[in-house]
């Protein structure tokens, strides 16, 4: 069979490792799909920076736009990040039938909408398990292994950044600022880490959550959100002494009448005794509340590079896998439009 070409947008924590993956498991993933993955390109902001995972500098283009729209690209992988040019580019590849894999959870959160409609009017897939919790399949279970399901309550830890500061200001003392700087060189927090302290990361993806949970509409400027750079070592230490750690929060509910979704994301003392307490480093934790399934617990790494990169991987082989039988994957959910409000009755 022939090889379907993928091009690759953004070359960064995450894209270098999918580099990497699609050269080291090059036959693994040939052997699943059914035909070879080549990657026909990489667009990156300047062609100088030294990149980790030694991307063929062939490959390398600043041409994105031009990228997307080859005739000969399958499917096309974002990893820049942000609103602009992200929405554009996947907009463009979409018109021209390529199938879509993106970690962007800041530009589904803004405009999923715009998106999954392009992917329904053009046939393709749209795929972005990548973009809430890294490495945690969740998406996809709330997709598609949920679907017959009513889910209540979505609720748990979705920001590695923010978890790796507070559990080192709780486990070592490490003011916020030197717990930040260690995040960063880790390669857990967003280029601009305000994304991550303000709670503005953990909300775009708690929106993305809630729209599949609650198979309604939901948007970033839907949730009440409140970050933790208030929240100080003494903070840390006083919640330690009586018992609890400080956790910043993502929670979406349906209203008790079930009318009505409320999300919202903020910092929480939780009982030491409580799992959510347990999630230490940047890992991620999100608890699912069913009707008939009862109460569901993914665990794992939440932020990085190698972690985000498999959850891209595994689209890839799902989006790869569609193109070759010549069908795609489910849609965005019907929209029951339920009212939204930030705080919610949860
Ligand atoms: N900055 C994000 C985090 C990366 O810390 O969770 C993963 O989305």
């Amino acid at each position: 069979p022939r090889p379907l070409k993928v091009a690759l947008l953004g070359c960064g924590v995450v894209g270098t490792q999918v580099v990497r993956l699609l050269r080291e498991q090059a036959d693994d993933l040939a052997a699943r799909i059914g035909a070879p993955l080549e990657l026909a390109g990489v667009a990156v902001r300047r062609l100088t920076r030294k990149r980790d995972g030694d991307v063929d500098p062939a490959l390398l283009t600043v041409d994105a736009e031009a990228l997307v729209t080859r005739d000969d690209i399958d499917i096309v992988i974002e990893v820049i990040g942000g609103i602009e040019p992200a929405r554009s580019l996947l907009l463009a590849a979409m018109s021209g039938g390529k199938s879509v894999v993106t970690a962007n959870k800041a530009l589904l959160a803004e405009d999923g909408a715009t998106l999954h409609g392009a992917a329904k009017r053009h046939g393709v897939d749209l795929y972005y398990e990548a973009s809430v919790a890294g490495a945690i399949p969740l998406l996809r279970p709330l997709r598609e292994s949920m679907a017959g399901d009513r889910v209540h309550r979505v609720l748990g830890i979705v920001n590695g950044t923010t978890n790796y500061i507070l559990d080192k200001m709780d486990s070592t003392g490490a003011s916020f600022t030197d717990a930040l700087e260690e995040a960063q060189s880790l390669g857990y927090a967003e280029a601009d880490p305000t994304a991550d302290v303000e709670g503005f990361d953990a909300a775009a993806k708690a929106a993305i959550l809630a729209e599949l949970a609650f198979h309604s509409r939901v948007t970033a400027a839907d949730v009440h959100r409140e970050g933790i750079t208030e929240i100080t070592a003494t903070d840390v230490a006083s919640a330690k002494a009586m018992g609890y750690v400080i956790k910043l929060l993502a929670i979406c509910a349906r209203s008790d009448g079930g009318g009505s979704v409320g999300v919202r994301v903020h910092p929480a003392m939780i009982p030491r005794s409580h799992p959510l307490a347990g999630v230490r480093e940047a890992y991620n934790a999100v608890f699912v509340e069913a009707q008939s399934a009862g109460q569901l617990m993914f665990y794992g790494k939440g932020a990085g590079g190698a972690p985000t990169a498999s959850a891209v991987l595994g689209d890839l082989v799902a989006v790869a896998r569609n193109r070759i039988a010549g069908t795609h994957g489910p849609q965005a959910s019907t929209y029951a439009d339920l009212p939204v409000h930030p705080m919610g009755e949860t």
